[in-house]
């Protein structure tokens, strides 16, 4: 009865999402905190607002299963007739984020222990041991029991499995774990000897002669074993994907062709989004941007481009963001009046295919009544619905771009492996965290309008003119030798501080940093210099040129040259080794030592930054985009003005605008189209209020007049 399964688009398959036409609009929506009156009057609203897609049961299980051995589905199926019978499309979720309280106190070993061996109590939610097998086993019984009712439902367009793995607990110290930990380092080391030599345990005495001698690595009186550590961040990541695996088989089984997915929780340092992303249909991540935060969006264009590229490119949902407030941070500012619809407009224009919320209707008792919601509690005469109203009524205006696609420009490298190996403790400084070391090198390729997609660092590169790395802390040769091979046939790479330093056992390389790319870099790290808390170390490009052409056709940018920087967090004491200098440090110990390199290696370049230059990045990297004429998507992009472009199939451009500055910006085109969101035909330039946004559609490149 369903065809296949294709998420190119969101409209996966020909009889599910394919009756979603156009754009998703809608959000969580919690039935069981109402008595049933209450839903004929939203899925009236929901018909107002435009809404086509709801998530529902993500926290019913104490109602769908009142306990071990009875099952109440009355009222769940009532809730779906309803909604097909109001053109309303579900979202189902396996409702296995908040074990009931039934369950809890049967089995009380699997609730979660923290480090501190403290065991987490019941009355919250997500309160589980990721390897817990009366959990699992649980969990996996209500997803059957769901699935074999709901399959052939005519409202049904994708399972939502969990909520959010990841969010609250993260790790579990139990016995289950250990055991749990114990089988996944057999399996992934095969003997004692092999893990030994792996984990460095001839270092403090630490050697096991038995797998049953290891546990967590739970508070210890110092330092704890860091490839211990490491192994135990994958097994974390794991253990938990173990559990969302066990979930998408039954609905594989049992519902075939209708697709699965989990919502992701953007940038998340607990899970390997590569990994996970193999198992969803489709890619869905929630997102909530600070609106107290000048910033924010910057941020959030981030997020959404690895959203959008964890499944290389195709479209991705916007699972959750909130409509107003939200609730859980200690100061919770509203969206001011256009920024919810312009942050709605910037996850379209950077890939999404649909914008749902937490949550529908705001609720009135438990920990999130404070929470913004499409319908909040003052009901229709809120400021709040209006918004949710007319941005509803243009997602309809903006169907059509469903289904195109962005295509970056650049790539930026991210392994977990690395990010993980990099925040262990007794490093050089504990100032080299993954986040803030890319997001001023994210934050400058979005000030210059270069849209980019993320890569695993097992990707072909072949495709993209320059590929950024902010950092490689961990690197195994077979990556360093598909990096070599990309600069040597004619690829840019730009390479950040305190990479190539250690192997996948977090073992150092030896013979110098940075081990295998030291050929590729042209340069070695004598040593590791941090810059303390505070302090800046001056660094001034000496002004060589770059020597390619721009994309865009402007000139090369020549005012970084001679230009004097400030690095912050890291620097290094590096000798080149055939890399020519392109910058010098030009104050403290290392003055007049090399701080940017460029080294020439067959038919590429690979650049290396030894230091952190936190807001002064840009002016680094201004160099090799030029070099590998990677401009932006539109010229004389005004500031705070955000350009994004997605690719129809066939050869038409939706131009997004958005203005996230508080003043009116003019934007020149160089192709008139038509604003989806206005009707109106653009000249050779589009006005942006401030905190407006345009929507152009562009023709193919053969129908330009
Ligand atoms: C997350 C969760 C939701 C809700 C929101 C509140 O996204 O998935 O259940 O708690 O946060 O912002």
């Amino acid at each position: 009865m369903t065809a296949t399964v294709t998420t190119d688009r969101l409209t996966v398959t020909t009889d599910r999402l394919t009756r979603v036409p156009g754009l998703l609009y809608g959000g969580d929506w919690n039935p069981e905190q109402w008595p049933e009156q209450v839903w004929a009057e939203d899925v009236k609203l929901m018909a107002e607002a435009g809404v086509n897609l709801v998530t529902v049961g993500v926290f019913s299980w104490a109602r769908l299963q009142p306990d071990a051995d009875s099952w109440d589905f009355g009222w769940l199926d009532r809730l779906l007739d309803l909604c097909h019978r109001h053109g309303v499309a579900v979202d189902l979720a396996t409702a296995t984020a908040s074990p009931p309280a039934w369950l809890v106190r049967a089995h009380p070993d699997l609730l979660p222990v923290t480090a501190d061996g403290v065991r987490l109590e019941f009355g919250s939610r997500q309160h589980y041991c990721p390897s817990s097998p009366a959990y699992r086993g649980a969990a996996v019984r209500l997803t059957r029991a769901l699935a074999e009712r709901y399959r052939h439902h005519p409202a049904l367009a994708l399972w939502h499995i969990h909520n959010e793995y990841g969010d609250h607990v993260q790790e579990c110290f139990c016995p289950d774990s250990a055991v749990d930990f114990r089988r996944w380092l057999r399996e992934r080391h095969g003997g004692i000897e092999e893990l030994n030599r792996s984990w460095g345990t001839a270092f403090w005495s630490q050697r096991y002669t038995s797998f049953e001698q290891i546990e967590p690595p739970r508070t210890a009186p110092g330092p704890v074993n860091p490839t211990q550590l490491l192994d135990w961040r994958r097994f974390c990541s794991d253990a938990l994907l173990a559990l969302h695996r066990a979930e998408k088989a039954v609905l594989d089984e049992v519902s075939p062709g209708v697709p699965v997915t989990t919502n992701f929780m953007s940038m998340l340092k607990a899970l390997d989004y590569w990994e996970w992303s193999r198992h969803e249909d489709l890619v869905s991540d929630d997102a909530y941007p600070d609106p107290a935060d000048p910033r924010a969006h910057v941020n959030a264009a981030m997020n959404y481009d690895l959203m959008r590229s964890l499944k290389g490119g195709r479209p991705w949902l916007l699972m959750e963001q909130a409509p107003s407030a939200v609730s859980w941070r200690p100061v919770n500012v509203p969206k001011r009046p256009g920024l919810y619809r312009l942050w709605s407009l910037q996850a379209l224009a950077r890939g999404a295919d649909g914008v749902l919320h937490f949550q529908w209707r705001a609720s009135v008792a438990g920990a999130e009544k404070f929470h913004s919601a499409m319908l909040p509690h003052r009901g229709t005469a809120a400021r709040g619905w209006q918004e949710t109203v007319r941005f509803g009524a243009e997602l309809r205006r903006l169907g059509e771009i469903a289904g195109s696609r962005l295509r970056g420009r650049a790539a930026v490298l991210l392994d977990w492996d690395s990010w993980w190996a990099l925040e262990l403790d007794d490093h050089p400084s504990a100032r080299m965290r993954w986040p803030e070391l890319l997001r001023p090198w994210y934050a400058a390729l979005h000030e210059r309008g270069v849209t980019v997609d993320f890569v695993p660092p097992t990707a072909g590169l072949d495709g993209y003119p320059l590929v950024l790395a902010p950092n490689l802390y961990l690197l195994d040769t077979a990556t360093a030798d598909r990096l070599t091979a990309y600069v040597r046939d004619g690829g840019r790479l730009v390479c950040g501080p305190f990479s190539g330093i250690a192997d996948r056992h977090d073992h150092i390389h030896p013979g110098g940093h940075p081990g295998p790319l030291r050929e590729l870099l042209g340069i070695v790290v004598d040593e590791h210099w941090p810059i303390p808390d505070g302090e800046t170390t001056a660094v001034r490009l000496d002004g060589t040129a770059p020597d390619g052409p721009r994309s865009d056709g402007a000139e090369p940018h020549a005012e970084p040259h001679g230009a004097d920087l400030r690095a912050e967090r890291w620097s290094e004491w590096i000798e080149t080794e055939g890399a020519e200098t392109l910058a010098r440090y030009a104050s403290g110990t290392l003055a007049g030592l090399p701080a940017v390199t460029r080294n020439r290696l067959g038919a590429g370049t690979a650049w290396y930054l030894s230091c952190h230059l936190g807001a002064d990045t840009g002016r680094v990297l201004d160099l090799p985009l030029a070099e590998a004429g990677v401009g932006a998507e539109l010229p004389d992009l005004p500031a705070d003005v955000e350009a994004t472009r997605r690719h129809a199939a066939d050869g038409r451009q939706y131009l997004f605008l958005l203005n996230h500055g508080g003043v009116e910006r003019r934007v020149p085109l160089d192709t008139p189209g038509t604003d989806l969101l206005t009707g109106a035909a653009t000249g050779d330039a589009v006005t942006l209020a401030p905190l407006g946004a345009a929507v152009l559609r562009l023709p193919a490149a053969e129908e330009r007049p």
